[in-house]
């Protein structure tokens, strides 16, 4: 792994047992490849993008199938919390396949970008104090292991860090487009679940 990466939320991974610490670090994962992609231009920037969109989606889908099922009948409210999180996801990844056809440097990218870490953000915060501190009280360590463990099988789908010795966009391409990335999302979760 590279020395010249910026600290990112994930540099401590003692926690990633607990889903709950493992989701709350993913956002902040999220957070910090927004600011690359704010930060960079041109090819650097294509590449913090892909990046971000692969974690977005890996996130997301790994939530839908870990996450909020168990949220929906873990606790009193879990119903309601669920489906206003599902209606803030389905939204966000509207946002997300829109700017996903556009090229970075396209002068509509920085303002649907910006629109979508607003979107993103408060998503993030909405679950974190409606559903991720419910589901914590709910269970216990056993379970939150198990949670983690299938999210930590997605998200080896999606790398924070550029590859080394990748500078085109080539190889980070060919892994198609959000919605078949999240297909594959989701078998790979159901597996690490015996499902
Ligand atoms: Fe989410
Ligand atoms: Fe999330």
């Amino acid at each position: 792994m590279s020395e010249l990466h910026t600290p990112h939320a994930g540099d401590d991974r003692s926690r990633d047992d607990d889903v709950v610490a493992l989701l709350m670090r993913q956002h902040g994962d999220i957070r910090n490849l927004f600011d690359e992609v704010e930060a960079t231009t041109g090819e650097e920037r294509r590449d913090a993008f892909r990046r971000l969109v692969r974690l977005l989606a890996v996130h997301e889908t790994a939530e839908e199938e870990v996450v909020h099922p168990f949220a929906r009948k873990g606790f009193p409210g879990g119903e309601q919390v669920v489906k206003d999180r599902l209606a803030e996801e389905k939204a966000a990844k509207e946002t997300l396949a829109a700017l996903d056809e556009l090229d970075t440097d396209d002068p509509k990218f920085m303002p649907r970008l910006l629109k979508l870490r607003r979107d993103v953000q408060e998503h993030a915060r909405a679950e974190e104090r409606y559903e991720f501190t419910h589901i914590r009280r709910s269970t216990d360590v056993t379970n939150l292991a198990a949670m983690a463990k299938a999210v930590k099988a997605a998200e080896a789908m999606a790398p924070t860090r550029p590859h080394p010795g990748v500078e085109s966009g080539a190889k980070n391409m060919a892994l198609g487009p959000v919605a078949a990335l999240m297909d594959r999302t989701k078998d790979t979760v159901r597996k690490a679940m015996g499902k």
